[in-house]
C-alpha cells in the first residue's frame, strides 16, 4: 500500500513548491506532480512540511510519570506536528549511565507513538559511562534546573569536552536556577563565554539549550561550531505575564522583561532552530513552585502565528524545525521530503484559527500558559513511518 499525499505547499528546504508525495514501505519515493498512490491523502491549500524535530523536550519516564510518560509525551508530540523529540536526562534518576540510557530506549519503544533519541546527561565523575553509553549526544547542565543533574566541579566541564567525541554536539544548559533577576544574567553570559573559550580550545561541537535573550545568540555567533535553539515562550511571554500566570509562569531560563523579549525577536534570524523545551509539570506541582511549561502542541502554531503577522518568514521556520535540528543532531534520513528520507510528514493548515486551551491538550498536565490565546495555524494531519496517525485535526482511531 502506498501513500500519496496530493497537491499540497510542499517544504523542499528552501522553497514551498505545489508537489504530491508518494510514500512507499514507510519512506518517500517520489517528489513530483501528478502522482499516483493507493491511499489518496488531498492536501489542497495546506503546508506540507517534514514531520517536525523537536530537539529539547522532557518526557519525564522513568521517574516522573505522573507529569507524563512516552505514551501521553508523544501523543502530545504528534499533535503539535513533531515525528521526531530528543529527550532530556533530568529525570528523577538521571540518564547517566549505559543501562538507564538502555532502559529509556526500551521504554520509548514500548510506549511512545513518535521517535524519541536522547541527550545523555554528563555528571562529575561519569567520563567513562559516557564512553561505553556511547551517545548521539551530551547533556551538561552548568546550572541548577528541575532534577538536581548539574556540574558541580569546574574542572568536569573540560573533562567532557575532552571525552566527547568532536564531531557529536554537547548541549549546553547555561542558565542558573537562581537566575530570577536581570543582574544574574551576567552570570549566564560569562558561563557561556567560557565554555565555549574551552571549546575552542577542544574543538567541540556545542549547542545552546533555550537561548532567551538576543545576547544569548550574539555570543554563540563567536564560535563557528555553536549553534543556538530558542523556545517560543520567550518569544511569545515576557516578565508582564506573569501577574496573570503567577506560579504557572515559572520556568528556566526566567520570562525575561519586555525589552529583552523584544531583542530577542531582532536577534533571532542567527537562531539555528526552535525548540519547545516541553516541560510538563502538573498542576499541583506548578502550584508549588515547579519551573516548565509543557510546548509540543503550542510551538508550531505559535510561530506560524508569527508568520501571520509578518514577524517571520515560512521558509525561516520550516527550516528551523526541520531539516536544522536533523542536521546539528545528525539525525539520518529526517528532516526532508525527498526520495529515501522517512515517511514521517507533517500536514498544516497555516489559516485555520483556533483557541488554545489547556484542557484540550494531550499531554498529562492539562494546562498551558497560553491557556485562551488565539492563534492561526493548525495541524491537519500527520503521517509517521508511512500511516497516518493524525488526520483531520484529530487522532485516528
Ligand atoms: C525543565 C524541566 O522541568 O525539566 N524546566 C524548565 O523550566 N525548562 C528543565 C530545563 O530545561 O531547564
Ligand atoms: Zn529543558
Amino acid at each position: 500500500m502506498s501513500l500519496l499525499i496530493q497537491g499540497g505547499m510542499a517544504f523542499l528546504g528552501s522553497k514551498f513548491e505545489q508537489k504530491d508525495i508518494l510514500i512507499e514501505d514507510g519512506r518517500i519515493a517520489k517528489v513530483g506532480n501528478a502522482l499516483k498512490g493507493d491511499e489518496v491523502i488531498t492536501a489542497a491549500g495546506l503546508l506540507v512540511l517534514p514531520g517536525l524535530i523537536d530537539p529539547h523536550v522532557h518526557f519525564r519516564e522513568p521517574g516522573d510519570t505522573y507529569k507524563e510518560d512516552f505514551a501521553t509525551g508523544s501523543r502530545a508530540a504528534i499533535a503539535g506536528g513533531f515525528t521526531t523529540v530528543m529527550d532530556m536526562p533530568n529525570n528523577a534518576i538521571p540518564t547517566t549511565t549505559k543501562a538507564r540510557l538502555e532502559e529509556k530506549v526500551k521504554l520509548a519503544k514500548e510506549k511512545a507513538i513518535c521517535d524519541v533519541l536522547f541527550h545523555f546527561g554528563g555528571t562529575d565523575s561519569n567520563f567513562d559511562e559516557v564512553k561505553r553509553a556511547d551517545p548521539g549526544s551530551l547533556k551538561l547542565y552548568l546550572g541548577q534546573t528541575t532534577g538536581g543533574l548539574v556540574l558541580k566541579n569546574p574542572s568536569s566541564l573540560e573533562k567532557h569536552l575532552r571525552n566527547f567525541p568532536k564531531e557529536k554536539p554537547i548541549v549546553l544548559h547555561a542558565c542558573d536556577h537562581s537566575e530570577g533577576e536581570e543582574e544574574n544574567l551576567g552570570k549566564t553570559y560569562a558561563t557561556i563565554e567560557n565554555a565555549l573559550s574551552l571549546a575552542k580550545k577542544t574543538n567541540s561541537t556545542i549547542h545552546l539549550a533555550h537561548a532567551s535573550t538576543g545576547k544569548e545568540i550574539q555570543l554563540s555567533l563567536r564560535y563557528p561550531r555553536c549553534t543556538v535553539e530558542v523556545a517560543p515562550h520567550h518569544l511569545f511571554l515576557s516578565r508582564d505575564a506573569l501577574e496573570k500566570l503567577g506560579p504557572y509562569g515559572k520556568v528556566y531560563p526566567p520570562l525575561r522583561t519586555e525589552q529583552k523579549r523584544i531583542m530577542l525577536w531582532s536577534a533571532l534570524d542567527r537562531a539555528d532552530c526552535i525548540a519547545t523545551d516541553h516541560a510538563p509539570h502538573t498542576i499541583e506541582d506548578k502550584e508549588r513552585g515547579a519551573a516548565g511549561f509543557p510546548g509540543l502542541e503550542t510551538s508550531l502554531a505559535l510561530m506560524l502565528e508569527g508568520v501571520e503577522r509578518g514577524l517571520l518568514d515560512r521558509i525561516w521556520v520550516a527550516q528551523r524545525m526541520t531539516q536544522n535540528p536533523a542536521r546539528i543532531f545528525n539525525i539520518k534520513g529526517k528532516g526532508r521530503l525527498e526520495k529515501g528520507y522517512a515517511g514521517d510528514v507533517a500536514i498544516v493548515d497555516p489559516k485555520k484559527k483556533w483557541k488554545i486551551e489547556g484542557s484540550m491538550l494531550e499531554t498529562k498536565c492539562k494546562w498551558t500558559p497560553f491557556d485562551g490565546m488565539e492563534v492561526r495555524g493548525k495541524v491537519h494531519t500527520v503521517v509517521k513511518g508511512g500511516k497516518i496517525l493524525f488526520e483531520k485535526f484529530q487522532f485516528v482511531a
